[in-house]
């Protein structure tokens, strides 16, 4: 059924609907292209002779996957959306659209080329999720910092006195990137352990401080956007943020506990993760107190459910997270496949789930078409029961490596035994990937028409 509540919103800018619309369009190629090459990854796992090229050895489609769908697809179609929010809720249009449009050219530059160095096997060597070499980094600082610019701009120039919360979270997500990203690509620090330590703050401040800011920033105007209602509690918002910004930027020793990374180091990590539950808690209860009452409008949306499956993996998949810092547990999970579950759970559950829920919910808003909500439903079936099946199958298959390993049996033993799991990824991954397909035509269906007619900027409905 269609939901009532998705009808174009004359009042947005032609200029700010074009360019949301760019980030969403681009955002949607990439992850086309990253997910059908994890697919092929996931293949070559369990059919080593799949495609036998060297420049599709796992090695490099490893990295080309998780650069393409982390900076490729999540990040562009979160500061897209986020680009929209903050102007929505401001009330101004957004502050130059034509530079966000340039920062969108160097985000696709780099990508490109991101994705030619690593298949030709050019790159920084094993630094999970900065593989790229310098050039092509300083090429995504720039967009990153004129897309942070443009954001910060708009909200400078409201019309309203206080800065809603959506944008403390996606201001907090552009101001700690670039902290993030210089830190961890300087090199002057970064031999032996410091290169590892280094390696863990990056990787997890990446996911804290940059996805989930953003996801967190799209959520809270998106959610009581289309439910038409108030957040449950506005105090909670800016409590999730604070502890968010205090525990987040020391746990990234939890990936390596056990390793010669300083003891009390890995013990903070392993606190700080239990202090994450505050903000992860606070966050998904506060949206999801948001709904309470509105089940009538989930049922009759096509963007809600998204919305709900998205808190919902926020919530569990950042307490399985919290468990697995613990060294009992970590013990027998680390360097399992059991961690590419939680990153999937994550990533996928959480982040991507949250990116389409505010895709359907604001750009028929914006745009004035709507995809056909039986293509959305099958895009999210697809994609709910694939990701269930990566997620329980290769979780399983870490647990056995686990217990081989502990019980000190021949590696090949946690081969064999995960071997049948890694082919139920794939079956997984194949319905996300046609899941993904569905939402590139549903994308195509909610394009804007070309004469857009600019309305004037104060007319603009923030949410309630
Ligand atoms: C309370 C919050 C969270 C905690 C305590 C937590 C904990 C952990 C731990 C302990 C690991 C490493 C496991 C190991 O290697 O032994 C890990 C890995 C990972 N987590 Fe989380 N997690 C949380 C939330 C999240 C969220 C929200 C995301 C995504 C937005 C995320 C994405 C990832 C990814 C991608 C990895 C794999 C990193 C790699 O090794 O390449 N996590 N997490
Ligand atoms: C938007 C969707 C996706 C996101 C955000 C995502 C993200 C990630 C991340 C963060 C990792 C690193 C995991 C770690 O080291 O712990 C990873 C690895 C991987 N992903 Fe994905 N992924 C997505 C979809 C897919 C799909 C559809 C497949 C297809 C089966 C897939 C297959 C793989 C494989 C095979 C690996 C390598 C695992 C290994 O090293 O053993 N991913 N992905």
């Amino acid at each position: 059924m269609r939901d009532p509540g998705l009808v174009a919103a004359p009042s947005a800018d032609a200029a700010t609907v074009r360019v949301t619309f760019e980030y969403v369009a681009w955002a949607t190629v990439w992850l086309l292209v990253g997910t059908t090459i994890g697919l092929i990854a996931s293949i070559k796992l369990h059919w080593p002779e799949f495609l036998p090229y060297a420049w599709l050895s796992f090695g490099r489609v490893r990295p080309a996957h998780t650069s393409l769908v982390l900076l490729g697809w999540a990040s562009l179609a979160l500061v897209g959306l986020s680009l929209y929010v903050v102007s929505r809720t401001s009330r101004v249009p957004l502050w130059s659209p034509r530079l966000a449009r340039i920062a969108l050219w160097l985000w696709n530059l780099a990508l490109l080329g991101g994705l030619v160095t690593l298949l030709a096997g050019v790159s920084r060597g094993p630094q999970e999720y900065r593989e790229w070499v310098w050039p092509l980094a300083v090429i995504l600082a720039a967009a990153v910092l004129i897309d942070g610019y443009v954001a910060y701009r708009t909200v400078a120039a409201r019309t309203l006195p206080e800065v809603y919360v959506s944008n403390w979270y996606i201001l907090g997500g552009f101001c700690y990137l670039p902290i993030l990203y210089v830190t961890s690509y300087l090199p002057f620090y970064q031999a032996g352990l410091g290169n590892t330590v280094v390696a863990g703050y990056y990787m997890h401040n990446a996911m804290g401080m940059w996805f989930t800011q953003l996801a967190l920033g799209v959520s809270y105007y998106a959610i009581p956007r289309l439910l038409g209602r108030p957040v449950y509690s506005y105090a909670l918002g800016v409590l999730g943020f604070w502890t968010n910004l205090l525990f987040y930027p020391l746990i990234g020793a939890h990936h390596f506990i056990f390793s010669p990374v300083p003891w009390w180091l890995q013990s903070t990590a392993i606190l700080f993760s239990v202090g994450m539950m505050v903000p992860v808690w606070a966050g998904t209860g506060n949206l999801l107190l948001t709904f309470k009452g509105g089940g009538g409008a989930v049922r009759r949306s096509y963007a809600l459910p998204f919305l709900v499956t998205g808190l919902i993996g926020y919530g569990l998949s950042s307490t399985q997270g919290t468990i697995e810092a613990f060294r009992t547990a970590n013990v027998y999970l680390h360097f399992t496949n059991f961690t590419v579950g939680h990153s999937h759970a994550t990533m996928y559950g959480f982040i991507t789930f949250i990116a389409w829920g505010a895709v359907y919910g604001l750009v028929p808003r914006l745009t004035g078409r709507e995809p056909s909500p039986l293509a959305v439903g099958v895009h999210f079936w697809l994609a709910l029961v694939g990701v269930l099946t990566y997620v329980i199958a290769i979780s399983i298959a870490g647990i056995l490596q686990g217990l081989a390993w502990v019980a000190g049996q021949s590696f090949i033993v946690s081969v064999i035994a995960a071997e049948p799991m890694w082919l139920w990824r794939t079956i997984g991954g194949l319905l996300m990937v046609g899941g993904h397909v569905v939402f590139a035509a549903n994308v195509w269906a909610m394009r804007p028409q070309r004469a857009t007619v600019p309305t004037p900027p104060n007319a603009v409905g923030i949410p309630a």
